[in-house]
C-alpha cells in the first residue's frame, strides 16, 4: 500500500490515500464510497463481444498466448469497447504494432505500452 500511495501522490492525488481503502488483517477493502461504483464482470475474450464503451481497458500479459486470428479478435473488442481517446494498456511483451488497429492508436509510454485511441 506504501507502493500504491506513492503512485497517487506522485499523479497528483491530493486526499488522504487511506481514505479509499480499509485495511482487514492482510487485505485492503476498497471503500464503499469506490465500491457502489464498480461492477464485477466475468468476460471471455475469445467468444464474448463489446459490452460498453471505457475510458481506460488495462489487458495485461494475456495477448501472448493468443494465436494471431485471437489476437486480431481481441484488438477489433478493445478498439469497438473504447471511446475516443479511451486509453488502452497491454503487457510489456505485447503491442498493437502488426495489428489492423496499430493505426488507430497513439503511444503514451512505449515501455509500459500505453496506448490512446486517437479514432
Ligand atoms: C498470465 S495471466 C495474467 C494476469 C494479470 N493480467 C497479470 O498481468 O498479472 C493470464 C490471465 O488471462 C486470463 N485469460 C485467459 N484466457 C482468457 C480469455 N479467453 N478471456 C479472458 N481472460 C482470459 C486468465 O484467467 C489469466 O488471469
Amino acid at each position: 500500500m506504501q507502493e500504491y500511495t506513492q503512485n497517487y501522490l506522485q499523479s497528483g492525488g491530493k486526499k488522504s490515500f487511506s481514505e479509499y481503502y480499509l485495511i482487514s488483517g492482510k487485505d485492503a477493502i476498497f471503500d464503499t464510497s469506490l465500491r457502489n461504483n464498480m461492477i464485477f464482470s466475468l468476460h471471455n475474450l475469445a467468444s464474448d463481444n463489446s459490452f460498453n464503451e471505457f475510458n481506460l481497458i488495462i489487458c495485461r500479459n494475456v495477448l501472448i498466448y493468443f494465436n494471431k486470428t485471437l489476437q486480431t479478435r481481441v484488438h477489433k473488442l478493445f478498439y469497438d469497447s473504447l471511446n475516443s481517446f479511451g486509453i488502452l494498456v497491454l503487457g510489456k511483451q505485447e503491442s498493437i504494432r502488426f495489428s489492423p488497429y496499430e493505426n488507430n492508436y497513439k503511444y503514451i509510454d512505449k515501455v509500459e505500452k500505453i496506448y490512446r485511441r486517437c479514432n
